[in-house]
């Protein structure tokens, strides 16, 4: 799949060769995710870091920004962290032309693991969605964004060291979203559950 960025009608855009895939950037007033924020009760997310406005969260993988987004919109103040040069530069531009909520949000090009080892902060919860191996197409995003970050940033075997990572950072919970009918990684305390996805809470 070949691509590159181009700044169109005031929005930086991902324009692919291959025409079949229409240009894609980061929007968080239309589409499933503006319905989304508009209706914030609905949420799982809100289930899984505890049913509480205010927290201070860690997104550690940002990607497109739409958990991100979700969990700012419910009040949350969100550290997003984006380790990909691309995916960080539409998140970006996605959030200068959001809403108020993007305020809420201090994105950041940096890798998780290399923040965790500097930082003193302390977060309430620690959010973790990384692009496992097995996710195959099963998760939250639509399908051409999935197909699009997977083809950006590849996919990782890795689970545990995530998991293990955030959980020395010490915060009240981490929250690890994974398909529904993926396996459980180490014992997660309980699980929320939706119709694709569920939440594993350690
Ligand atoms: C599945 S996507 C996250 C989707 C996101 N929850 C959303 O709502 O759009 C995973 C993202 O995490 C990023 N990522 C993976 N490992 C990372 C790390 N160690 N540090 C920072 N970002 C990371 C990838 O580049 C990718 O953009």
């Amino acid at each position: 799949m070949k691509y590159h960025t181009d700044l169109i009608d005031g929005k930086l855009q991902l324009v692919f060769e291959d025409k079949n895939f229409t240009p894609l950037f980061v929007d968080f007033a239309t589409g499933s995710t503006g319905y989304r924020i508009r209706h914030p009760s609905y949420e799982l997310i809100y289930a899984a870091i505890g049913k509480a406005k205010g927290l201070k969260v860690l997104d550690a993988t940002a990607g497109w920004g739409t958990d991100a987004f979700i969990l700012a919109n419910l009040e949350c103040k969100v550290t997003a962290l984006e380790n990909n040069d691309i995916v960080f530069r539409l998140l970006q531009d996605g959030l200068r032309r959001a809403s108020d909520v993007a305020t809420r949000i201090h994105l950041l090009k940096q890798d998780f693991f290399e923040f965790a080892k500097t930082t003193f902060e302390s977060f309430d919860v620690i959010y973790l969605d990384p692009m496992f191996d097995d996710d195959e197409d099963k998760t939250a995003l639509p399908k051409k964004e999935m197909q699009v970050l997977k083809e950006l940033v590849g996919t990782t075997q890795d689970a545990h060291k995530y998991l293990e990572v955030a959980l020395n950072m010490k915060p009240k919970r981490v929250v690890l979203k994974r398909p529904l009918k993926a396996p459980q990684i180490s014992n997660p305390k309980f699980s929320v559950e939706g119709s694709s996805i569920r939440f594993d809470i350690y």
